[in-house]
């Protein structure tokens, strides 16, 4: 929600549930049933989504990778969170059609930035079109290519350590660990950053009655479970794990 008219409007529509249908991020959840989250979506995020944010959810919808979509309760969550630490300076790695980052440059002042990074332009070329229309393109900064060099190009400048206040990492988990090193240097003391994923399928934790997962979807569970133990054991950081969509690690930078 922009402002204060924004969201008295969209509470004011919200008098009932909101029916979507069906989207591909729907089962992206741990909780106890897919009927409680369809009544988390129905209740208390469809109704209060922006406009523009629906139009580009449905975009991105039907795009053949759909799922990898960050879900809309996460996202709202993200944009409250950024509005409670008053961000202006963010930072995204996995920008995918521009989902979360759409919601994020909505949660920001008028002169927020956000460096935002992706191997992929073409898929950010499909949500552009609605970030422009939305009137806040002009606080993103979108880079074609690998996150890491850019980020070992941001830390070799001692002017760019400590300026960032939020930075949402959603790309490619490997790299998590990595990215860890360097974004800790890039965010400020009392910033915050948030690794999506983090419980990857619940396979972290495999529970004898749950339905076992293709192999496919193993394929980070290592990856993960090693991540979540070293953020677990870093004195630097104050950290959250939430069972939000797939697992949202919220680390708050100590020193
Ligand atoms: C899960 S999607 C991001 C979803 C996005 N946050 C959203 O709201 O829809 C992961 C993205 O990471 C990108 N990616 C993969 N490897 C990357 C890398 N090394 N550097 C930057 N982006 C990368 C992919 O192209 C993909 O768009």
């Amino acid at each position: 929600m922009a402002n204060k008219d924004d969201a008295a409007a969209a509470a004011a529509a919200a008098t009932e549930t909101t029916r979507e249908e069906e989207s591909p991020t729907e089962y992206k959840t741990h909780l106890k049933s897919h009927a409680l989250f369809k009544y988390i979506l129905n209740t208390s995020v469809y109704p209060r989504e922006a406009p523009c944010m629906k139009e580009l959810r449905r975009i991105t919808e039907k795009h053949p990778w759909g799922v990898i979509a960050t879900t809309p309760d996460e996202v709202q969550f993200i944009g409250m969170l950024l509005k409670l630490m008053n961000a202006k300076k963010t930072m995204e790695i996995g920008v995918f059609t521009g989902y979360s980052l759409l919601a994020t440059a909505l949660a920001l002042p008028d002169d927020g930035q956000i460096l935002a990074l992706d191997i992929n332009r073409q898929n950010y070329s499909l949500g552009l079109p609605v970030i422009q229309k939305a009137g806040v393109a002009h606080k993103i900064d979108f880079r074609e290519g690998p996150a890491m060099p850019v980020l070992d190009q941001l830390v070799s400048k001692e002017e760019n350590k400590g300026t960032f206040d939020f930075v949402f990492v959603d790309a490619d988990k490997e790299n998590y660990i990595h990215y860890h090193e360097r974004i800790l240097q890039l965010v400020r003391v009392g910033g915050v950053v948030a690794y999506d994923n983090t419980l990857w399928c619940g396979s972290v934790a495999p529970s004898p009655e749950d339905e076992p997962l293709p192999p496919e979807a193993l394929v980070y569970t290592e990856t993960m479970i090693n991540l979540n133990r070293a953020l677990a054991a870093d004195p630097r950081i104050e950290l959250s794990q939430l069972s939000i969509a797939d697992g949202l690690t919220l680390c708050r930078r100590l020193y």
